[in-house]
């Protein structure tokens, strides 16, 4: 197996190689614009290992690959208008660096552009790919929808949210893997130990991007720090501090929540120090060893050579312990 490093340059490659710079300029600029900002590319490399995890042809899965990057990156462009963000890898966001409109438009395109990627794969395997992309495309717009309505609520479980955030977040790792599996052409079986495994770990994933949206190092982060807590997003730290904060850190809380108006980084540091007198960081990594242990379950089902899997555990590993 190629090392994580290569499947990397491929990707940046061909996003190097196949910049949209199209006519009018308008709509193209952002999607050239977000896509070279980077990011951990983690879905393409999960598509392409996946693929040659399974014996299949790494050059096979590439535009799938770039098909599931494309098709996040729109959901980036169109998940900061709705959370209303500042700052992307690093950079002022596409609808406050272009506006709102334009990032509406150059994210519907963006998709669009994501589909087209798999019009190259012959017509039953191309039907089985857009079987699980469109099934998941449709739960992130689900989840995300979710996530919006959990802002104004206070009652939000742990079970619900974990819902939430499977359908937002964790069913596109999961088909980023079960989509390489598929160009490899594994059995049915192996394919879902694959989507079930990338699942988990997209739980796991997300997990620990909330923690990390409050207590990420601002200077690596290349996310505002804090934007969950402005925006009262329900979180596995709020809902756990919701459930166990007593006398005046519930009080507390419950007035930062209820707040109209309030400033923005007295908020996010009140709410930090309750989460960290309930010691909540403690309860979420239990929580993301949890949902990585049902990942790993599922992993010691697919049949592979033990160097290739050592190559992705190692990625998956590395994932959990992200800093940005
Ligand atoms: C951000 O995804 C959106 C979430 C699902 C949390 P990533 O953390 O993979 O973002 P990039 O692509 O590396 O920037
Ligand atoms: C977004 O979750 C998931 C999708 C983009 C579909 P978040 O809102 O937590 O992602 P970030 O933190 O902005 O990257
Ligand atoms: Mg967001
Ligand atoms: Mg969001
Ligand atoms: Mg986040």
């Amino acid at each position: 197996m190629k090392a994580i490093e290569q499947y990397q340059i491929t990707i940046n490659e061909f996003i190097a190689a196949n910049k949209f710079n199209k006519f009018p300029q308008e709509l193209y600029e952002p999607l050239d614009y977000i896509m070279a900002l980077g990011g951990k590319r983690m879905r393409p490399v999960m598509v392409l290992m996946a693929c040659d995890l399974m014996n299949g042809k790494m050059e096979d899965a590439v535009h799938a690959a770039m098909a599931i990057e494309t098709f996040h990156n729109f959901t980036l462009i169109h998940d900061d208008i709705m959370d209303n963000a500042p700052v992307r890898r690093g950079k002022t966001t596409v609808h406050e660096k272009w506006n709102v409109n334009t990032a509406i438009l150059s994210g519907d395109v963006m998709l669009i552009e994501a589909y087209a990627l798999l019009m190259i794969y012959e017509n039953d395997l191309m039907r089985s790919i857009l079987n699980i992309f469109n099934k998941s495309a449709i739960e992130v717009c689900e989840g995300q929808q979710i996530d919006m309505n959990f802002e104004s609520r206070v009652d939000v479980s742990l079970s619900e949210y974990i819902h939430m955030i499977t359908l937002k977040t964790a069913v596109v790792l999961g088909a980023s893997l079960e989509v390489g599996a598929l160009i490899a052409g594994v059995s049915k079986k192996q394919a879902q130990h694959l989507y079930e495994f990338g699942k988990n770990m997209g739980i796991a994933f997300q997990l620990r991007d909330d923690y990390l949206d409050l207590y990420a190092d601002p200077e690596k982060f290349g996310k505002q720090v804090g934007g969950d807590v402005i925006a009262n997003k329900k979180t596995f730290m709020l809902i756990k501090a919701l459930e166990l904060a007593k006398d005046n850190d519930a009080i507390e809380l419950n007035k930062w929540l209820q707040a109209a108006t309030f400033n923005a980084s007295e908020k996010v540091e009140a709410i930090n120090n309750i989460f960290d007198r309930l010691a909540i960081p403690q309860l979420l990594n239990d929580a993301v060893t949890h949902y990585a242990d049902l990942a790993w379950k599922e992993f010691a089902q697919i049949e592979a050579s033990l160097e290739k899997k050592e190559m992705m555990a190692d990625f998956m590993n590395g994932l959990l312990a992200r800093e940005v």
